[in-house]
């Protein structure tokens, strides 16, 4: 689908970003067990169905590892630089189910709760994007959460991102009924700004 191809994309320890305080890179044997904890903590997973088992965690990861082998990109494990502690992932999926937006990309971020609120997953995800746009040459990113979820929201503002009004949708992967069934829709805004960097150059 995507003609961009990373060359050992999820390669363990291989560093697909870098900035001031994190490394995006591929996933290693030693992310396993804190990536458990985080999946595993209520208040990390508070904007989603359920907290994830330990099977569900390595479901989780076998469906990244999947993910980047079709795709060349995927959700890549996030290092702090300063400690080498795993602190969550990061990156770009493509949803496998069907909405209103897809077939798309949506930009996508978790951090272990002692990561947050330290503007990580900002400066995380202010690399991420523009390699979307940039490298693999995609003229929009998504992101969306459910309504509540106020601090993913934020990060989505601070990386440019803007809301479609229209765009809000239940998820179809959760029951109507359930309270963080509807979504918002956050898109990015590459197209009006390569435009306008093209009408300058031409
Ligand atoms: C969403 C998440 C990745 C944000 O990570 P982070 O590193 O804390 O994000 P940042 O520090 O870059 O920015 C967070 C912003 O949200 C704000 N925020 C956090 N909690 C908030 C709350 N309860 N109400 C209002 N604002 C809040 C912060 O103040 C900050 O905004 P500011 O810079 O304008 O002050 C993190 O909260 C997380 O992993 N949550 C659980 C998983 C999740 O929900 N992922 C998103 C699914 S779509």
């Amino acid at each position: 689908m995507y003609a961009f191809a990373m060359e050992n994309a999820a390669r363990a320890g291989r560093v697909a970003f870098e900035t001031s305080r994190l490394l995006l890179r591929g996933w290693g044997e030693t992310d396993r067990a804190p990536f458990v904890e985080m999946n595993a903590d209520a208040q990390v997973m508070r904007y989603f169905p359920s907290a994830l088992t330990a099977e569900e965690t390595d479901a989780l990861l076998e469906r990244i590892r999947l993910h980047f082998e079709q795709n060349g990109f995927g959700l890549w494990a996030v290092e702090l630089k300063e400690t080498n502690e795993f602190a969550g992932f990061m990156g770009l999926a493509v949803p496998s189910w069907e909405a209103h937006f897809t077939p798309c990309v949506e930009i996508v971020w978790r951090l272990a709760a002692r990561f947050w609120n330290r503007g990580l997953a900002t400066e995380g995800a202010s690399a991420v994007l523009p390699f979307a746009h940039d490298n693999l040459g995609l003229q929009q990113v998504v992101s969306f959460t459910a309504v509540e979820n106020v601090a993913s929201r934020r990060v989505m503002e601070k990386i440019g991102m803007i809301r479609d009004l229209q765009g809000d949708f239940d998820h179809p992967r959760i029951p109507k009924e359930h309270p963080l069934c509807r979504h918002v829709l956050y898109r990015s805004q590459q197209v009006a700004i390569s435009s306008c960097k093209r009408s300058r150059v031409d």
